[in-house]
C-alpha cells in the first residue's frame, strides 16, 4: 500500500503524547507536516518527530498536494473551521473527539462530510482497542449460538419461564479519573463533554439496538452516573468519578447477556464466564510498555507497573511519570483510517457512527442541565438536516 501523506494539525498534548509517536512509526503513513499556531508546541513537535515540513498556518497545508489526509487534534474552538477547510480541499480527516459540542455543529459536520465524500474518522479509539474487538467477537459468538455451559445450574429445567430480558444486554462502565491531572481548558466543558463520548460510543459497541433515552445524575464537570436506554430494552450505565486516583486502573467494563458475563479490566485483561470454549482470562499487551522487564501481563501486570511508575516518579522527583497505559486502540484506528482511504470503505468510527455517541453526549448535557430529567433521543439527532 502506498503510504498516506498526512499532516498533524494541533500539536499539543494528545498529538505529542499519542498520535505523533504512532504516526512516525506507522508503515501506512508518511508524516509530512506539523501545524500549530503556538510556536512552542510546533517547535517541540518538530524536534521530537521530524516531519518533512512545518507551519503555523493550516491554509498552507491545504495547498500541499502530496498531503492526502489530516489528523486534527486542535483546541475545540478550532475544530469546525478546520474540518470545513480541509474537507472542502478533499483531504481525508481524522478528528479528535468530541466531534461537536452542539447540534448545529454536529449537523454541519455531517453535511460537510456527506457533500465532500472524504474518509472521515472520529477518535473514539476504544472501539478499535484489541480488548474491545475481542469482547465484541465473544459476545457476538454467544448471541449467534447461545449455548449454556454444562455446569450452569438449571433449577427448574423445563418448568423455567422464558424471560424477555434474555435478548437484552446490560452494560456497566466504571471510570476512575483524577481531576488534578486535567488541563485548565478541560474544566470548562467538563468530563461529560470531554470524556463521555468515548464511553457512550463504547457502550454502543456491545448493544445492537438504537439508543432512545438518556438520564444523568450528578454534575457536568465530573462525578456523574449516566443511564442510556435502548429500543430493545437494553441498558448501559456509565459511572464516572473525577475524585479517584491514578494509583488504580481507570476503567472497568462489564457486559451481561443471556447467561454470559464479559469483563474488560482496564483494557489489558478480559475475563469471560458462561460462553462455551472461551478461556476465562485473556491478556492484552500494554501500549509502549515502559517496564518491559516486568513479564506479568493483565491486571496484575498493570498493578506491578503502576508501583514501578510511582517508585520512579519519587526517585526522579517527576510526578508526570504515569502508570503504563493499556492499548486503547489509537494505533489500530489509524491503521483502519489508512486502509479506508485506500479502499474507499467506511471507517470503523466514521461520521454516522460517531454522530450517535456525540448526540447522546449532547442529550446528556440537556439532562444534566434539567436537574436529571430523562431526555428522549431520536434518529433525527444523528442526521445531517
Ligand atoms: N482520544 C483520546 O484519547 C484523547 C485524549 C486527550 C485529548 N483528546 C482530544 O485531543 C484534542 C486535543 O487535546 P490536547 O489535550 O492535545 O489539547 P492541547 O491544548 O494540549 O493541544 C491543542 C493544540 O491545538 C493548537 N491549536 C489551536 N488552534 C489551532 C489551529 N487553528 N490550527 C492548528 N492548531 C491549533 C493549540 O495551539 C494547541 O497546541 C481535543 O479534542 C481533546 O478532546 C483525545
Amino acid at each position: 500500500m502506498d503510504r498516506v501523506g498526512i499532516a498533524v494539525v494541533g500539536c499539543g498534548m494528545m498529538a505529542q503524547g499519542m498520535h505523533l509517536p504512532n504516526l512516525s512509526r506507522h508503515p501506512d503513513f508518511r508524516l509530512l507536516w506539523c501545524c500549530d499556531p503556538d510556536p512552542h508546541a510546533l517547535q517541540t513537535a518538530v524536534e521530537r518527530f521530524g516531519p518533512e515540513r512545518q507551519t503555523s498556518e493550516a491554509a498552507e497545508v491545504v495547498g500541499a498536494r502530496e498531503c492526502e489526509a489530516v489528523l486534527i487534534a486542535a483546541s475545540h474552538s478550532a475544530r469546525l473551521p478546520l474540518i470545513e477547510l480541509f474537507a472542502r480541499a478533499g483531504k481525508h480527516i481524522y478528528v479528535e473527539k468530541p466531534m461537536a459540542e452542539s447540534f448545529p455543529e454536529l449537523r454541519r459536520v455531517l453535511q460537510v462530510v456527506r457533500e465532500t465524500s472524504i474518509r472521515f474518522t472520529v477518535g473514539h479509539n476504544r472501539r478499535a482497542a484489541p480488548a474491545v474487538r475481542e469482547a465484541v467477537r465473544v459476545l457476538q459468538k454467544h448471541r449467534d449460538s447461545p449455548i449454556s455451559p454444562p455446569w450452569r445450574w438449571d433449577r427448574e429445567g423445563r418448568e423455567r419461564p422464558t424471560l424477555e430480558g434474555e435478548r437484552r444486554t446490560m452494560v456497566l462502565i466504571r471510570i476512575n479519573d483524577d481531576y488534578w491531572s486535567w488541563k485548565k481548558w478541560a474544566f470548562q466543558a467538563g468530563a461529560l463533554v470531554n470524556e463521555m463520548t468515548h464511553f457512550l460510543d463504547l457502550a454502543g459497541c456491545f448493544i445492537p439496538s438504537h439508543p432512545c433515552w438518556v438520564q444523568v445524575a450528578g454534575e457536568r464537570i465530573g462525578n456523574h452516573v449516566i443511564t442510556v436506554g435502548y429500543q430493545d430494552g437494553s441498558l448501559a450505565v456509565i459511572f464516572e468519578s473525577i475524585f479517584g486516583s491514578f494509583g488504580y486502573p481507570k476503567e472497568l467494563v462489564e457486559i451481561y447477556h443471556n447467561g454470559a458475563v464479559i469483563v474488560l479490566d482496564h483494557l489489558c485483561e478480559m475475563r469471560v464466564a458462561g460462553v462455551v470454549d472461551e478461556p476465562f482470562r485473556t491478556t492484552f499487551p500494554f501500549w509502549n510498555d515502559r517496564y518491559p522487564e516486568i513479564a506479568v501481563q493483565g491486571i496484575e501486570g498493570y498493578y506491578r507497573r503502576t508501583l514501578a511508575a510511582q517508585r520512579e516518579a519519587l526517585e526522579k522527583g517527576d510526578n508526570s511519570i504515569l502508570p503504563v497505559q493499556p492499548d486503547k486502540g489509537h494505533y489500530a484506528l489509524l491503521t483502519d483510517f489508512a486502509r479506508c482511504i485506500r479502499t474507499g470503505e467506511e471507517p470503523l468510527c466514521g461520521a454516522d457512527v460517531a454522530a450517535v455517541a456525540t448526540a447522546l453526549m449532547l442529550r446528556c448535557v440537556e439532562s444534566e442541565q434539567s436537574g436529571g430529567q430523562r431526555v428522549e433521543v431520536c434518529p433525527e439527532d444523528f442526521r445531517p438536516v
